[in-house]
């Protein structure tokens, strides 16, 4: 079996890389749209042309089942993805509802970093609304984080700085979770847990995509034996350099996350 996995860029690879780790025997293919990437500071009607185009270009593959490893990209078109397609389509979407149930007792917020696009669409403020009972959820686009990502600038001091001047005006000791709502930013987890205070817990939606990619397929967790499936890598712009990167991201990824 082949899962494809699809973002703008690199951000999917941080929900490859748990997928990898859950079911190693599995064929992966990758897809990023780079001729498009960024998509969270685009239009609705841009990104939902570009998701289809890139869609139809994975499908071309033999695929099994799709992962759309992109909160801003099935946000705007996984529901549109599933009339065309009869494959198993899974989706992502800011971790809110786990978020919310961690501070129940606690009193503390929860503060939802994701792309401007996500954060403005129905999707995103029904599920707020639905969850989120006592009010305690707030959310912070951070437009430029993904382009960085892209640039791999992983620079501390420059990195620690940018957080600090978006997160000025919160109180963070109001805080429990800070929830990583767009698959690029887990890769400054490391970046952000130097910066929050250690009683804020970070999360994001990685482990429970993939739980629902198995319970779909009815694959069980990391099977015995030494047999690996196939990674493959590639990207609308059929750039040789880029499908280079997307290798190093998901070494140094897989890296940090031990
Ligand atoms: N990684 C994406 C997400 O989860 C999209 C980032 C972008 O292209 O702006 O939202």
């Amino acid at each position: 079996m082949t899962i494809a996995f699809f973002d703008s860029g690199i951000g999917g690879i941080t929900v490859l890389s748990e997928a990898v780790k859950q079911l190693p025997q599995e064929n992966f293919l990758y897809f990023a749209d780079t001729l498009h990437v960024p998509y969270g500071t685009k239009s609705k009607a841009q990104v939902m042309e570009y998701v289809q185009e890139s869609a139809a270009r994975i499908m071309r593959e033999e695929v099994q089942a799709l992962v759309i490893a992109c909160n801003t990209a099935t946000s705007i078109a996984a529901a549109e993805l599933r009339k065309i397609y009869s494959i198993p389509i899974i989706g992502m979407e800011p971790a809110v509802k786990p978020a919310v149930e961690m501070n129940r007792n606690s009193g503390k917020r929860v503060l939802v970093f994701a792309t401007p696009l996500t954060l403005t669409q129905s999707k995103y403020n029904e599920l707020v609304a639905r969850v989120d009972d006592h009010g305690s959820v707030d959310s912070l686009p951070l437009p430029e984080l993904v382009g960085y990502c892209e640039n791999l600038n992983f620079d501390r001091a420059e990195m620690t700085d940018y957080f600090a001047g978006k997160l000025a005006s919160f109180d963070l000791n109001a805080y429990g979770t800070v929830v990583l709502g767009c698959t690029h930013y887990p890769f400054y987890k490391g970046i952000l847990r130097e910066i929050l205070p250690e009683h804020i817990e970070i999360i994001d939606g990685s482990r429970g995509t993939v739980s629902r990619l198995r319970s779909v397929l009815g694959l069980k967790e990391a099977g015995t034996g030494d047999s690996r499936g196939r990674i493959q890598f590639m990207c609308s712009s059929d750039d040789a350099a880029y499908i280079t990167k997307m290798e190093k991201a998901f070494e140094l990824f897989t890296c940090l996350e031990g």
